[in-house]
């Protein structure tokens, strides 16, 4: 009984994530990209579908297989497509959680050919992406919870509590890239949640699928199932 009801703490949520990186084309061969595995992402994807949440994944160019049937995925490349995705996801989602690592910024113009090398150095120019989490925490109404993830190499706490308030999330995960066995591409993550109420939540090096299961055990104090 238990058991049954565990499965289902989500069941009637419908919880938007992001996942995996963005690739910025620069022209028709060639990208701005980054490390990032997708695996966080999917792992809380299956995590939710798990206990009983309706899942739409908005996944970056990433070789995760996703297994569960509850998560629909949508595909996308550039950090505008993973934006418009979103926005149009988020409305009838409760939960939302960016673990996208979204490019900052992209290609001013993208080449219609392939750009021939010369004998001069390249400047490619870009400009800034749009941010989806700011954005959704500009919109998102009282029952929605909003949860963002923070990547820092200095001063952690304070860029993520400033996250945090700046993106007017509710809870930001923050992601320590220092500590060993932790971070882009592994199987393991070193996380610190932050919530609105400044509460702290310290967690151990884990592998990825119990990280998913602290945020998500974390996220389930939040809401009202
Ligand atoms: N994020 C987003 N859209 C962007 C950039 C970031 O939704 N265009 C989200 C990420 O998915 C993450 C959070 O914002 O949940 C923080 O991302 P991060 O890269 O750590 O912070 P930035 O605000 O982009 O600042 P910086 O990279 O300069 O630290
Ligand atoms: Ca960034």
């Amino acid at each position: 009984q238990q058991f049954f009801f565990q499965q289902n703490e989500f069941s009637g949520k419908t919880v938007l994530i992001t996942a995996g990186p963005t690739y910025e084309a620069i022209d028709p061969v060639r990208f701005i990209g980054n490390n990032s595995s997708g695996k966080m992402g999917v792992a809380l994807a299956e995590e939710l579908a798990k206990r009983g949440a309706r899942v739409e994944l908005v996944l970056g160019p990433s070789s995760q297989i996703v297994k569960s049937s509850g998560i629909n995925v949508t595909k996308v490349t550039s950090a505008e497509e993973m934006f418009n995705a979103c926005a149009s996801l988020f409305p009838s989602c409760q939960i939302a959680i960016m673990s996208a690592a979204v490019a900052d910024y992209t290609p001013v113009t993208i080449e219609k050919e392939k750009i021939k090398k010369s004998d001069t150095d390249l400047q490619v120019e870009l400009k800034r992406t749009k941010d989806i989490l700011a954005y959704l925490g500009s919109i998102k109404n009282k029952e929605q919870l909003l949860v963002g993830f923070a990547l820092e190499t200095q001063n952690e706490k304070e860029y993520a509590l400033n996250k945090l308030e700046s993106k007017n999330a509710d809870m930001i995960v923050l992601n320590s890239l220092n500590d060993q066995g932790a971070g882009f591409g592994k199987d393991t993550n070193k996380i610190t949640i932050f919530d609105k109420n400044k509460q702290e939540y310290a967690f151990s090096v884990k592998s990825k699928t119990e990280v998913a299961k602290d945020i998500v055990d974390t996220i389930k104090q939040f809401i009202h199932v």
